[in-house]
């Protein structure tokens, strides 16, 4: 157990009022001069009736950056493949700790298969005593569970190797946080019986490549879910509906979607997803095979790349933090480049394997000035700077860059990415 109590929510939001006030400016001169002239007229006319499903405000624009992987270009698509694409969560706009199920990262090997809930089945079977074949209502029978977990695309961050991404959307957004819930898939495997000589899972998707990852049974026995709900509805369809893996902490191409078989073995399957995607390559020239663990890792949301601040004074430094070996147990700004850190304020609830929103109350003078987070996690791991993470891993590799981002204020007050 750990000995610092956490602050109550109701302390840590009356310790962060005082500290923005105690900054030198009083809040009304954050929020400008605001007469009765300028306040708008409530509506005259009736509004919108309750609808059937909910719309967004036709003023928000957030929307994900959609591309298409390049790696598919061929003389039939030369624009890529689209189905074998990416979309980005607009992070430099997000809110507390959850993604609306609409803005979350989608990456798709062979595009979003369209299923009908009443059709799909779930076949667990090989090393089993009892090989099942599951329905949706079935599983909806059983015990479920709901946790709210980040899932990070291991590739998330890649161009902070060599060329930093312009905004946190395009360096961070593939990642998101979700409640997810369904049932625990230790239930459906102690239903079939595990036989002796089972040691891993092949998990397998419905798409058209049969998405699949060969993944150790000691992590399917301890925390994995069978998920069938997000934020409070069904998975959305690009999120892997109607049942998708969800594997807590654990790099995101792991978490198979439209799930429709779990193989028991002996050993991995060595499928394409795990050797010659999704591996690490060292300076030594050997590679790094099942890294499955997302390392602790923090970006500033606000202000980020593509941000303009109107002018100086007050503002809120915030953004996210999140690591899958746990708790986020601290989170530090530096605002001199780097030379001293100090603490930020971590908002409640601060839960394990989860998107830790964190604040810092600071005043712009004017002047450049480069901004950077870096977090620490409950296994006391430090995130580290770009240099400290190439000295050990070179600059071969794509996947699993957790570095520290560097934002730049400039005097006009536009916010751009500079090199860690
Ligand atoms: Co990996």
């Amino acid at each position: 157990m750990k000995n610092n109590t956490p602050k109550s929510p109701s302390d840590v939001s009356k310790t962060s009022r005082r500290r923005f006030l105690q900054t030198g400016v009083a809040v009304g001169g954050v929020l400008g001069a605001c007469t009765p002239s300028t306040l708008q007229d409530p509506a005259r006319d009736l509004g919108e009736a309750p609808s059937t499903y909910g719309q967004r405000s036709p003023f928000e624009k957030s929307s994900r950056i959609v591309q298409a992987s390049s790696s598919g270009g061929s003389r039939r698509s030369p624009g890529g493949t689209p189905e074998a694409g990416l979309s980005r969560t607009p992070l430099q706009d997000s809110q507390g700790i959850l993604t609306p199920s609409s803005l979350h990262f989608e990456r798709h090997h062979a595009g979003a298969p369209e299923i009908d809930p009443d059709r799909h089945r779930l076949l667990i079977h090989g090393l089993v005593e009892r090989p099942l074949i599951f329905t949706m209502d079935e599983l909806r029978q059983l015990p479920s569970v709901s946790r709210i977990l980040f899932v990070e695309c291991s590739g998330n961050s890649q161009s902070e190797w060599s060329n930093p991404g312009s905004t946190v959307q395009r360096s961070h957004g593939t990642a998101s946080c979700s409640q997810w819930t369904g049932v625990e898939l230790s239930l459906l495997l102690t239903e079939v019986g595990i036989r002796p000589e089972g040691k891993w899972i092949v998990a397998e998707g419905a798409d058209a490549c049969k998405m699949h990852r060969s993944l150790p049974l000691e992590k399917a026995m301890k925390d994995m879910i069978v998920a069938y709900g997000q934020n409070g509805e069904a998975v959305r369809p690009g999120q892997g509906y109607p049942l998708r893996l969800v594997i807590p902490g654990w790099e995101g191409n792991t978490h198979i979607k439209w799930l429709r078989r779990i193989k028991v073995v002996d050993q991995p399957y060595m499928g394409r997803e795990e050797t010659s995607k999704y591996t690490d390559l060292l300076p030594d020239g050997t590679a790094r095979q099942f890294t499955f663990a997302m390392e602790a890792k923090s970006v500033i949301t606000y202000p980020s790349g593509g941000h303009r601040l109107p002018a100086p004074g007050r503002y809120e430094i915030t953004g996210l933090a999140w690591s899958g070996r746990g708790l986020i147990d601290r989170v530090e700004i530096s605002i001199d480049e780097g030379q001293s850190w100090q603490e930020a304020e971590l908002q409640e609830p601060r839960l394990p394997i989860c998107f830790t929103r964190f604040r810092f109350p600071w005043e712009w003078k004017g002047q450049p000035v480069t901004l950077q987070s870096r977090c620490t996690d409950e296994t006391g791991y430090l995130q580290p700077n770009r240099e400290e993470l190439i000295k050990i891993r070179g600059l071969r590799t794509f996947y699993h860059f957790n570095g520290i981002k560097v934002w730049q204020v400039q005097a006009d007050g536009s916010v751009q990415s500079v090199p860690a």
